[in-house]
């Protein structure tokens, strides 16, 4: 274990935790999600989802994680010799996602750039996304070439995240969230407060949590509830066992995981807030409802966003930078943290240094990555998106509560959190992730199956789906049980 490194401080492994939370799916996505499912019902189911899923996972992942001082792999091979191909699993995961992850940060350190030179995206925001910037191809199968704007600040994403994690866990991630992550703060608050002044945003702050009671008994607000939980607070992906383990014996668990779990759900309301009462200004000008502004996905950020920027009464050009350079850093902070789970297991399963597993992993992942820069990326990455969130993460989140809950035995792992924490947990735990959760995980992958099967997702040919989306966990799960079979040592 002479590769592993340690948080300098507490406030290191909170910010680095919250870093890792705190991303793109708070800015572009949970806004979207929130409107669209029911605004403040959505919010009431939200927060049953992060006190009965996201928060007791979070305990179990750091528990986990500190108890066992090693990466996902080897701390699944530590509860269990037959559980390492889970660890491999999320880490498949972590590939899947930043593999196209990196590629929306390149997108925004473009859009920041395009801003400060005069607005660059015109006023046919959709046309400029499409066509002139990404170059669009028809298909996830016509590739069409690389695409420069998207190819280069993807070379300059992987380079700074390379510079970042080559130094190590205090001397790198520490110290790129300690600067990232208040910085970020203060622009989302610059953004928020310039938002609330503007004329029309009382609309949109209505539009966003106007509470359409109706929709609590829908499931598909709790399955998009429970979806954005997962993807948001970054359970499930190894993210936390891993940046747990480098955590000193000597620290607190559950008051951790409720900060770092609560302060991602602050900043998506804050996020929800910027982007709404810019969004509530735009429909103001325009005469129009928020509703009809409002997209979801990557058009909320990429098209209708720069329309909103356009709208403004006056700095246009710096709104729009601190706009998309507030989506840069969060995604960085995450981008950080989805690469370490790859490379510390890396690092712990073959031995290597920490320079040369830096090295190898991103050379692979970049290169991979490369396919999102080609005119068929936005449908490769729509597809890949897709089912990781909705398959792999859901599913390897199920399999983690299921077998720890099941079959090791819970209580040692609330022994071992309580023992270390200012709190303790007790029975809403051991409800929350032996019931409660696995029914609820059930039922919503159940009911995605039937969306999916029998709606092929966003149109694209079945091929398409299987090639760039059903294959996914199965690759996964392939991949972690060879892994798990090579080069083992034997777990003390
Ligand atoms: N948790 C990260 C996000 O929200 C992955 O983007």
């Amino acid at each position: 274990m002479s590769n592993r490194g340690e948080w300098g401080s507490r406030t290191g492994f909170i910010l680095a935790a919250i870093g890792s939370a705190v991303g793109l799916g708070n800015i572009w996505r949970f806004p979207y999600v929130v409107a669209s499912n029911g605004g403040g019902a959505f919010m009431v189911v939200y927060l049953i989802a992060i006190i009965t899923a996201g928060v007791p996972i979070m305990i179990l992942e750091f528990t986990i994680g500190h108890k066992m001082r090693r990466s996902a792999p080897l701390s699944f091979k530590a509860l269990n010799p037959k559980w390492e191909w889970l660890g491999w699993w999320q880490v498949f995961t972590s590939f899947a996602i930043t593999i196209y992850y990196v590629v929306i940060i390149g997108w925004s350190l473009h859009y920041a750039m395009t801003s400060l030179m005069g607005l660059g995206w015109g006023a046919d925001t959709s046309t400029y996304f499409f066509s002139e910037y990404l170059k669009l191809s028809d298909g996830p199968f016509s590739l069409g070439g690389l695409t420069m704007g998207a190819f280069i600040p993807l070379l300059i994403v992987w380079a700074i995240i390379y510079f970042v994690l080559v130094r190590g866990v205090s001397g790198g991630i520490e110290k790129a969230n300690k600067i990232l992550m208040p910085t970020l703060f203060i622009m989302v608050l610059i953004i928020l407060f310039r938002g609330l002044s503007l004329p029309g945003a009382l609309a949109g702050i209505d539009y966003m949590f106007k509470p359409d009671l109706s929709r609590i008994a829908d499931p598909n607000v709790w399955v998009a509830a429970y979806g954005q939980v997962f993807f948001s607070l970054s359970v499930a992906f190894a993210i936390m066992i891993t940046y747990s383990s480098y955590l000193p014996e000597k620290s607190d668990i559950n008051n951790n995981a409720f900060l770092a779990s609560f302060a991602d759900c602050g900043f998506s309301l804050l996020a929800g807030l910027c982007v709404f009462t810019i969004l509530g200004h735009m429909a103001f000008t325009e005469g129009k409802a928020v509703g009809d502004v409002a997209t979801a996905g990557v058009g909320l950020a990429f098209i209708v966003f720069p329309q909103a920027i356009n709208a403004l009464p006056g700095l246009n050009e710096l709104f729009g930078a601190l706009f998309f350079l507030t989506l840069a850093f969060a995604g960085f902070t995450s981008a950080i943290s989805i690469n370490e789970v790859i490379i510390a297991a890396a690092i712990d399963k073959f031995n290597l240094t920490r320079k040369k597993a830096v090295t190898i992993i991103i050379l692979i992942a970049g290169t991979v990555s490369i396919i999102f820069a080609t005119g068929a990326g936005l449908h490769i990455l729509d597809l890949v998106d897709h089912y990781v969130n909705e398959y792999n993460i859901v599913l390897s989140g199920l399999i983690e509560i299921v077998l720890l809950g099941w079959v090791y035995k819970l209580a040692r792992l609330k022994d071992h959190a309580n023992s270390v924490s200012d709190f303790k947990i007790g029975m809403w735990w051991d409800i929350c992730l032996k019931y409660l959760t696995p029914a609820l995980l059930i039922i919503m992958i159940v009911l995605k199956l039937k969306t999916d099967i029998t709606n092929p997702y966003s149109g694209y040919p079945q091929i398409a789906q299987i090639v760039f989306g059903w294959s996914i966990p199965f690759v996964a799960l392939i991949f972690g049980l060879i892994l798990s079979k090579i080069g083992n040592k034997e777990i003390k």
